[in-house]
């Protein structure tokens, strides 16, 4: 359809980029990039009509998605020459032909289109041997400026590199190198390289990426105080394994900071307070990751010797999911996390029934602060014994 609507505006219409590398892999990708010769906005306009999608354009870079009721989208962009006023910034943009904007782009094997007008439909345009380097499973970039105009490709090279098992080509190698040396990658804002890194943690295999940045210093470029041993590579594995768990505990946990929490690790407070800053992170990163530094080594003796259940509550009480995924990325025995689990199943399912207002009103404490020690010190023993009477136990403890 995309494709008659192109004769219709009498606009060259091509498929581009992850989707067509995904097709000639046979992977599935349902993320469909449409490049026009000639106004994008126009054409996206006209087809968002013809199919009742809903648009939103952004003119600056005259581009437009389109959005289908069934949650499907397409973006839709017109043919471009992007141009740099300085590396790193965004880029500004021209109008151009398909080969032009082909050229601007990261890597070979992205650097394909597929036409979609009827006439030449399903043409593939392969103009930089994109796929000699699919089949011989290399990472080229197109060009010696592409990291410097662009340096988060450094990041994007590894994640292809390690998705689909390839290698980063020798002579890119070099120039990747080159770039890194020459400081690009720490001219780029925190918010472009967390999106990089959270693209990589969306990755079947994150762990192998992040190793292979370790491997290439790349992370010494992104975190220069982190260093990358065999004793934060088990951390991280364990992370990575037991993020299911996590999130059948607590639904959500953000992939991001648990990763973070391990690579800053007894990091010194000034450099934590300019990490958060650049990468948007709240203040409050800073007070969970010291706190549970210091109580995580009596922490993993008490989970280790089996501690009552009250007594861990008194050192981490009720651990936020991203303090979970720190903590457990010390357990290596299987014992223990088994532990350390039920210690989770057990805090989240046990809740009193007996509220503070009861013992004011039919116990007669009245001092608030005495009140909160009561409560506290009655879940502790219902965390211990779920089957306490609350009523008996109370007395006991009053
Ligand atoms: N691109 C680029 N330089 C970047 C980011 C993207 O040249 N720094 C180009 C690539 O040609 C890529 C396209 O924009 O194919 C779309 O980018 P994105 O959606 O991030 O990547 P995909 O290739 O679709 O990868 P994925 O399968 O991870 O979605």
């Amino acid at each position: 359809l995309i494709g008659s609507y192109g004769e219709d505006k009498k606009m060259p219409v091509y498929v581009v980029g992850g989707f067509v590398r995904d097709l000639l892999l046979g992977l599935e990708n349902y993320d469909i990039d449409i490049v026009v010769e000639g106004n994008g906005l126009e054409f996206a306009k006209y087809a968002s009509k013809q199919l009742g999608a809903k648009m939103v354009e952004h003119e600056k870079f005259l581009t437009a998605s389109l959005f289908f009721k069934d949650g499907f989208r397409i973006d839709i962009a017109t043919a471009r020459t992007e141009y740099y006023e300085k590396p790193a910034d965004l880029p500004q943009v021209d109008i151009s032909t398909i080969k032009k904007d082909l050229y601007r782009r990261d890597f070979t094997i992205n650097a394909m289109a597929i036409k979609l007008n009827t006439k030449e439909f399903g043409l593939l345009y392969d103009f930089f041997d994109s796929r000699k380097d699919l089949k011989e499973g290399l990472i080229r970039v197109l060009h010696k400026l592409s990291f410097v105009e662009d340096p988060t490709r450094i990041i994007r090279a590894v994640r292809f590199e390690q998705r689909f098992g390839f290698k980063i080509e020798e002579e890119t190698l070099r120039i990747l190198n080159e770039t890194l040396n020459g400081g690009f990658l720490e001219k780029v804002s925190g918010q472009r390289i967390r999106q990089e890194l959270e693209k990589i943690l969306e990755e079947r295999e994150p762990l192998n990426a992040i190793k292979r940045l370790a491997q290439l210093k790349i992370l010494k470029h992104i975190f220069p105080k982190t260093y990358f041993t065999s004793v934060m590579e088990k951390k991280l594995e364990n992370l990575f394994n037991n993020l299911r768990i996590i999130k059948e505990l607590y639904k959500k946990i953000n992939v991001f900071y648990s990763l973070l929490r391990i690579l800053l690790e007894y990091y010194d407070i000034d450099t934590l307070k300019k990490v958060i800053k650049k990468y948007g992170i709240p203040k409050k990163f800073i007070d969970e990751i010291k706190a549970t530094e210091t109580r995580l080594p009596p922490l993993l003796n008490m989970i280790k010797y089996k501690i009552r259940f009250s007594d861990i509550y008194k050192v981490i009480g009720k651990p936020s999911a991203e303090t979970t995924a720190h903590i457990m990325s010390y357990i290596d025995d299987e014992d223990s996390k088994e532990y350390f689990v039920e210690y989770l199943k057990r805090v989240f399912s046990t809740k009193l029934s007996i509220s503070g207002n009861y013992l004011k009103e039919k116990m007669n404490v009245k001092n608030s602060v005495e009140i909160g020690k009561v409560m506290n010190e009655l879940y502790c023993r219902k965390l211990d014994n779920p089957s306490i009477n609350e009523e008996e136990e109370l007395k006991k403890i009053l």
